[in-house]
């Protein structure tokens, strides 16, 4: 089959990622819109409006997932879906997620506009809380969803104030009443910046992951005794931090430790009761582990938790460690990632098979649909900080593959 002469609108691309990057931008050029914040309902909003102007179904469910469905001529087949998500990193950038939401809007506009009707139905979805940053953990709600995650649960989450993740469902008013319960799809396309510097260093314009490295969160609390600095003597303290810091390192060590293969890192601290002139007596830090191998970084784990539990007993600062969450690693279906590689060769870009070291909602859907993804290139491979940038011509080439894609997957009989 030729491919149909239809391209996304590059311009109209640019502009709606520019009105979404005004809702939550920091002054870095970047954008603050945390899970289930006012911002995150500003945007949320908008996108719904933006679905409503193309007259699309549109559901939200339990866990605030937004689904704009688009029928096809076969409404009796599996649909073929594609999102990512809305919320962001605090300090986050202008592309991580929403590129994936606005990128498959931008290609149902294109079809609606140019009158092309699809066999199977059409889905753009907005995840709700990809990032994990406010409401460990991420993914959390293509996680319930797809039915790996358990929906009470999620609910049970609270960010650092104690919030807990229904509450503020509630409170944007984006608790719905739909089920969020996994349905047959046909195949799942989430569209993404890569995030790191692999396709920019090899002069690629679209990456094509053949999956995505396992994650494991971890929370760890170490208890102190708390003094004054001054009269109180070196010896025989409980200094939580000090403990912390020796297990950080213990953290940063650890891939190399293992051979390679893994990133491992704390990227959360809480310190109690922070102030300079008190022995601190409780801190609080997170651990990431990610890995393409899920039992090597099972394996790091079960060695640095002894580390952890020896260093906690040489100081006298009792460790409770929780297992937060752990996603194994996602290939992706064979036959989609191919897809990917040979529709950004026919439509004249670049492209390279790669692994995703970020976290996506698409591990979840790998789970239940056939699932592949497509990346474009990070800027300078920043990514989670203000100056995340990719080129314009890249959004719009990579909006150019997911069309193309999901014309294919959705004319299959
Ligand atoms: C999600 O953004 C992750 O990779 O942590
Ligand atoms: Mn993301
Ligand atoms: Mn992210």
């Amino acid at each position: 089959m030729t491919m149909p002469d239809v391209r996304v609108n590059g311009a109209r691309l640019r502009k709606t990622l520019e009105e979404m990057a005004r809702i939550g931008g920091t002054p870095g050029g970047g954008v603050q819109r945390l899970a289930l914040s006012d911002e995150d309902k500003q945007a949320r909003d908008l996108f719904v409006r933006w679905l409503e102007e193309l007259n699309l179904e549109i559901s939200i469910d339990e866990m605030g997932n937004i689904f704009g469905r688009r029928p096809g001529k076969n409404n009796d087949l599996p649909p073929v879906m594609s999102g990512s998500h809305i919320d962001s990193q605090p300090k986050g950038g202008r592309f991580d997620g929403i590129l994936g939401v606005m990128g498959p809007l931008e290609v149902l506009r294109t079809l609606q506009e140019n009158s092309i009707e699809t066999e199977r139905p059409l889905i753009v979805v907005a995840w709700t809380n990809e990032e994990g940053s406010r409401f460990p953990p991420a993914m959390i709600a293509s996680g319930v969803w797809a039915g790996a995650l358990d929906r009470d649960w999620a609910y049970q989450r609270a960010d650092i104030q104690g919030k807990t993740f229904v509450q503020e469902l509630e409170r944007i008013g984006y608790r719905g009443r739909v089920p969020a319960r996994k349905f047959p799809v046909h195949a799942y396309y989430e569209y993404h910046i890569e995030q790191g510097p692999v396709l920019e260093r090899e002069g690629k314009t679209i990456g094509a992951p053949r999956g995505i490295q396992g994650l494991h969160w971890y929370d760890i609390t170490i208890e102190g005794e708390a003094n004054q600095v001054g009269p109180t003597p070196m010896e025989g303290r409980h200094d939580a931090l000090c403990a912390a810091a020796e297990m950080i390192l213990k953290v940063n060590r650890l891939p190399e430790k293992m051979g390679g293969n893994m990133v491992a890192t704390v990227g959360e601290i809480h310190n109690h009761p922070n102030s300079r002139n008190i022995i601190p007596d409780k801190v609080r830090f997170t651990v990431d582990i990610r890995s393409w191998d899920d039992e090597l970084a099972l394996g790091a784990w079960k060695g640095l938790k002894q580390d952890f539990k020896d260093i906690a007993g040489s100081r006298g600062c009792p460790v409770s460690i929780e297992e937060t969450w752990q996603v194994s690693h996602s290939p992706f279906e064979e036959a989609l990632v191919r897809r990917v590689l040979d529709t950004a060769g026919e439509l004249g870009y670049s492209s390279l098979k790669m692994v995703s070291g970020a976290g996506h909602d698409a591990s979840y859907m790998n789970q239940i649909a056939p699932t592949a993804m497509i990346f474009v290139p990070s800027i300078g491979g920043r990514s989670h900080v203000e100056v995340e940038n990719t080129t314009w011509e890249d959004c719009e080439a990579g909006a150019n593959v997911l069309l193309h894609c999901l014309l294919k997957s959705a004319n299959e009989g």
